[in-house]
């Protein structure tokens, strides 16, 4: 199952022998019969990206006509087409993660899709799965699914899965132990081989498995080596053991040599030069290492075959549009509309996506209150405009989405405010506004009316753009703006105080929860364009709440064990991180990982596990890992009803404990999740399959995954804390 290359020449050949059934096959055939009609110029040009801002898109491949390959156009990014005027900013990942929902998932990549390729683009940079999110603060969480590698993987899995049927190749980022901003660029993330199976790789496994067509490799180093030129990496863990197909694509300047990158197994270089220096490292260094035989011609065939590979496994080579000037950043005026009907989509991720934390006493859902006050300048939309901000790096106005490269500009942006002004007009509702974060105002509002709703958010991003402060990273967890001040005098002015709060990741809630006039909390993520309409479909009930936490809510800081670091980083943690280090320390977290509150109420009975099947699997390589890995070998399933009064959708979870003959490990990992919705007195069987893979650790001795022998725990519940069965599987 682990080849091992005995030289560069093994490592060329040897990569496509048995790509597999099916469409990769296919399409390496097609490949194949395509290279012998390149020239060398043609496959360097294939390679190398045209240079920053010397194209359409953010990255720009030359076309060869020969075979009608386009100008491939790659561009930004995981929650919309970025630089484009009329497409979807869809929920950020973080809150599409929040849904748990495996086919909104899929919705999400295939409208996503449609909109890129709609646009002309070949390669749409996302979805993310690093970071995973191991430090809370940590900037660029809020593009990725969860700081759980199961729901991240399976998030990862479907929407690239709904990407690539669209038409468009999706781009698996970034390639490893990119947990912070702070010294991406020079610092090493020194990742154990059991932690980087089980958690950092794992979902980019679930996206091979997906045939991902391509993987972005990131800026830090990995073992003291930059993860761009790091043949442990790049060619033995993704190309070699997990059997990746497609191609390895640079982040934008994180190659760093000629030689090295190119022999590690990198196979696209962004943007080509370095941000329009137009220095090149590959281009005709490239061609000067081949003269020079640096570098073996097969080495750059297999880079262009993979590319051509990807290029034709999603269809692209027939009728595909063409780039049109839409790229605002390249004097384009905004381009065709083409978001279709994707809003009803954006909405009811960012609906499902909304976790309830509190609700005391039924406060929600709202019931035709005599008066409101909204208060907050997170209730409005930044008075300048939505994207008044370059790369939304500002925080002004609601917060919708972080700000960086993984950002979209907003069509239009549904302020809370509006939205819940429109519902007050039918119901006879008076709405008091407050749109600032002036304690004192917010008391004014908030002490003449009958319910308050407040309004505080915490953002954060990439580390080119510093807000308030905070250079990518969050400088702490407590929400932006004194929000805690405002929420202290809007409670201590109104007993029927309900808080709101958009944010990129965990907060600390304790100063808003000593107050007991905060009856509610709405957690409402990084809803994207419909924010406001989403959320009154959760404050008024047209829906019952269905998000759960994709990560855990700590009472401090110090809980979690990791934070932003100024060296780098052992990774001492290890297997550690979020719930799997609550558990095993015994730290009660205020809301745990999967928690969510419903309008509803579930009942959990009949827990079935079906007997364990220890027959050995096949170690044929396919993308993703030897097949036998995703055999499944045992099935649990339980019975959900909806005992509750009105509607609702409720995330079954299961958790499982490895026996103890396993080497230290997590008392509890998620490797199941189910999302059924249930009219009242409605019941349905949920059903989880494991896969060898699901129920094994990695064997650092024998390097390969290993079920252990003896009872894993298996338990099936509304948390990761909330565990209504639990069994045992032999
Ligand atoms: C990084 O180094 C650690 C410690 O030696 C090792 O366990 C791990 O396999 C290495 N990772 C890679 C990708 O080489
Ligand atoms: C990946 O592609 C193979 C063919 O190469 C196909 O059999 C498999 O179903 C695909 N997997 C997914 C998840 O689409
Ligand atoms: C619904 O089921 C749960 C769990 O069995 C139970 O605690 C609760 O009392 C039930 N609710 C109603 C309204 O029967």
């Amino acid at each position: 199952m682990k080849l091992s290359f005995l030289s560069l020449v093994a490592l060329a050949t040897s990569i496509h022998a048995a790509p597999g059934d099916g469409d990769w096959a296919a399409a390496y055939a097609k490949a194949k019969a395509a290279l012998p009609k390149l020239s060398t110029a043609n496959k360097v040009g294939m390679v190398t990206g045209k240079g920053w801002q010397k194209g359409p898109c953010v990255g720009n491949v030359a076309a060869v006509a020969a075979i009608g390959f386009p100008d491939l156009c790659l561009q930004d990014g995981p929650l919309g087409v970025r630089y484009a005027q009329q497409v979807t900013a869809f929920p950020a990942g973080i809150t599409t993660g929040s849904t748990w929902d495996t086919s909104l998932f899929y919705a999400f990549g295939n409208a996503l899709g449609a909109e890129a390729k709609a646009l002309g683009v070949h390669v749409q940079l996302g979805p993310v799965a690093g970071p995973l999110g191991k430090i809370p603060t940590g900037g660029r969480n809020w593009e990725g699914f969860s700081n759980d590698p199961y729901l991240s993987g399976v998030a990862m899995a479907n929407s690239i899965s709904g990407m690539q049927a669209a038409g468009v190749q999706a781009c698996a980022k970034h390639l490893l132990g990119n947990e912070q901003e702070r010294l991406r660029d020079t610092q090493s993330a020194n990742i154990d081989d059991r932690t980087n199976h089980e958690l950092y790789l794992w979902p980019f496994a679930e996206a091979v498995r997906a045939n991902v067509s391509s993987v972005m490799c990131s800026y830090n180093k990995l073992n003291t080596t930059w993860a761009c030129e790091s043949k442990a990496l790049l060619t033995d863990l993704l190309k070699d053991e997990l059997d990746f197909q497609g191609y390895v694509v640079s982040d934008w300047n994180a190659q760093h040599t000629t030689v090295g990158s190119a022999l590690a197994g990198m196979d696209m270089s962004m943007p080509g030069d370095n941000f329009g220096d137009n220095k090149f490292l590959w281009g005709t260094a490239l061609t000067n290492a081949l003269s020079s035989n640096q570098i073996p011609m097969s080495r750059v065939d297999d880079m262009v075959t993979r590319i051509l590979a990807a290029w034709y496994l999603v269809g692209q080579d027939t009728n595909y549009p063409k780039v049109t000037g839409w790229t605002s950043w390249n004097g384009g005026k905004g381009g065709p509309n083409v978001q279709g009907d994707h809003k009803t989509l954006a909405r009811k991720m960012a609906r499902d996506g909304i976790v309830l934390l509190k609700n005391t006493d039924g406060a929600l859902p709202l019931k035709k209150p005599a008066s409101l006050a909204v208060i907050g300048s997170d209730s409005i939309v930044n008075p300048q405009g939505p994207n008044a901000c370059v790369d939304r790096g500002c925080n002004t106005g609601t917060l919708a989405m972080g700000w960086g490269s993984g950002t979209a500009d907003f069509p239009y942006l549904i302020a809370p405010l509006d939205a819940i002004k429109a519902q007050a007009a039918k119901d006879g509702t008076t709405v008091t506004s407050s749109p600032n974060d002036t304690p004192s105002s917010g008391a004014s509002a908030a002490s003449a009316a009958a319910t308050a709703l407040v309004f505080i958010n915490s953002d954060a991003g990439e580390g080119y753009i510093t807000v308030e402060g905070n250079a990518g990273d969050r400088i702490n967890l407590d929400p932006w703006h004194n929000g805690n001040a405002l929420v202290a005098a809007v409670a201590a002015a109104n007993k029927k105080t309900i808080v709101v709060i958009h944010s990129v990741g965990p907060l600390l809630l304790e100063s808003i929860l000593s107050s007991p006039n905060v009856i509610a909390i709405v957690w409402a993520g990084l809803p994207g364009q419909e924010s406001g309409n989403a959320l009154v479909d959760i404050l008024y009930g047209s829906t019952s709440p269905s998000g759960k936490l994709p990560y855990t809510i700590a009472k401090q800081a110090s809980d979690y064990g990791t934070s932003v670091i100024n060296g780098d980083d052992s990774y001492p943690e290890g297997l550690f991180i979020d719930y799997r280090r609550f558990d095993k320390n015994g730290i009660a977290p205020r809301y745990e990982f999967g928690f969510g509150l419903s309008y509803t109420t579930f009942a959990y009975s009949g827990l079935t596990i079906s007997p364990l099947s220890t027959a050995p699997g096949s170690t044929t390589p396919a993308p993703g890992g030897p097949k036998g890995l995703y055999d499944v070998l045992a099935t649990v399933t339980a019975t959900i009803t909806n005992n509750g009064t009105v509607a609702g959708a409720e995330v079954a979870q299961l958790y499982i404990g490895l026996p103890g003959s396993a080497p230290a490990s997590p008392p509890k990992q998620l490797r199941g999740f189910s999302k059924v919705f249930l009219e009242v007195g409605a019941k349905a069987t949920v059903s989880f399959p494991l896969r060898r893979k699901d129920l094994s650790f990695w064997d650092t001795g024998k390097k390969m995954w290993v079920l252990p022998s003896g009872s894993f725990s298996v338990m099936v519940g509304a948390s990761s804390r909330d565990l209504r069965l639990t069994g045992t599987l032999a």
